[in-house]
């Protein structure tokens, strides 16, 4: 079987590609084996698992590696070979990492907050994905009940995903007890947000997948 990989890109840093990323690879690594790849020298997600590792021991279901420049490549095509997903984190800005994480992956996820400035953020990365043929889903994040704002945003976007994050606390708190939400709480809304999103994300790639073997 070959490796699904998942690359949460945007240009703008704290729109989230952090939590979604380390959110999305916990709930997945129930079913799956998965790999998360650290490519921002920020090293969030690192930190996270380092935590992790601390604290519960190791996880041969959720492996990691944090990796930069021009060997990012290398190491996604190693790690295909030994999980069924593949998770990127990526760095605030358009580089080297980001483009090559972008290229390698068969979907990615751009999380933005629902403001004008997120917005605008998002075409540099979607530029990026359209030059490496890549599809894109849009996530809505940090989203707040009722909010027209957020209405009005999304009628306007193309290839936004039917599910979005909610604006949680749930969801750093988790992090900081090194674990994602749907194992620190499994029964709150954020645990249900982050399954949904995992579900459709995944069912998107496994489509694509398909369709792809049957035209070969
Ligand atoms: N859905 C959410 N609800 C509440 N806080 C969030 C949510 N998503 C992210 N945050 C917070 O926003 C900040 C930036 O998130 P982060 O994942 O680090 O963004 P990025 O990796 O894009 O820079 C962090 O403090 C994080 O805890
Ligand atoms: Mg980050």
């Amino acid at each position: 079987m070959v490796a699904k990989v998942f690359t949460v890109a945007q240009q703008k840093g704290g729109a989230g590609k952090t939590t979604m990323a380390a959110h999305l690879a916990v709930a997945w690594s129930r079913k799956h084996r998965v790999a998360v790849i650290d490519t921002d020298p920020q090293g969030s997600l690192s930190q996270w698992y380092k935590l992790r590792s601390e604290l519960h021991g190791s996880d041969e279901r959720l492996l990691f590696s944090a990796i930069s420049g021009w060997r990012v490549e290398n190491e996604i095509a190693r790690l295909k070979r030994q999980v069924d997903i593949i998770v990127i984190d990526s760095p605030p800005h358009a580089d080297t990492e980001a483009r090559a994480a972008i290229r390698a992956a068969d979907l990615v996820i751009i999380p933005l907050q629902p403001s004008p400035m997120d917005v605008w953020a998002t075409s540099a990365t979607i530029k990026l994905c359209k030059q490496e043929k890549v599809p894109v889903k849009m996530v809505l994040n940090r989203v707040h009940p009722q909010a027209r704002l957020t209405e009005s945003i999304s009628s306007g976007l193309v290839g936004l995903a039917a599910n979005h994050f909610g604006n949680r606390v749930a969801f750093a708190g988790s992090l900081m007890q090194g674990l994602g939400v749907t194992e620190f709480n499994p029964n709150s809304p954020a645990a249900e947000e982050v399954r949904a999103l995992a579900r459709e994300v995944l069912a998107y790639v496994n489509r694509k997948h398909s369709l792809e073997a049957k035209r070969a």
